[in-house]
């Protein structure tokens, strides 16, 4: 009996993110999590509050999140902590997402997004003050 290979979890991704999430879509995210926000993960807005608090930035500070979708909960963070946001994933119609949000949230150029292979990210070492990630490699 042979094996059935499992999709590449990015192509799911890219699929996902070619269509744009509809209204009951943000229903339920709303419903669930008190405000839509682009989630594609499992991460609520109570635990994106933990991570506010737990991680080691300051204003000005440099975060990178890795797999961040439409941005979340990275654009959260750099929110709360006036701090700058790397986000990056593969697919290139998340990445336009989550710069729109990001722009929603008035994070203008302190959030730059870039297509980029978490197993192979493109940074020097020692550049980001902390780096999240969020349901990435599920
Ligand atoms: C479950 S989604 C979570 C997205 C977002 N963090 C959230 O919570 O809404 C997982 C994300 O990880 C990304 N991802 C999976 N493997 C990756 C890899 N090797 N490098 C970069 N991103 C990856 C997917 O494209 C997808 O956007």
């Amino acid at each position: 009996m042979g094996t059935v290979a499992e999709p590449d979890p990015v192509d799911r991704f890219r699929e996902r993110y070619a269509q744009s999430p509809g209204e009951v879509a943000r229903r339920v995210e709303r419903a669930v999590l008190g405000h839509a926000v682009g989630l594609n993960g499992f991460t609520t807005v109570a635990q994106a509050e933990t991570l506010c608090d737990f991680l080691p930035l300051t204003a000005g500070g440099r975060l990178l999140e890795v797999g961040c979708g439409h941005g979340w909960p990275g654009f959260h963070v750099a929110q709360r902590r006036a701090c700058d946001l790397v986000g990056s994933d593969i697919p290139l119609d998340a990445l336009r997402d989550a710069k729109a949000n990001a722009g929603v949230r008035r994070l203008g150029a302190r959030a730059v997004f870039v297509a980029a292979d978490g197993r192979a990210l493109p940074f020097r070492s020692a550049v980001f003050d902390a780096v999240v990630h969020a349901d990435t490699f599920c």
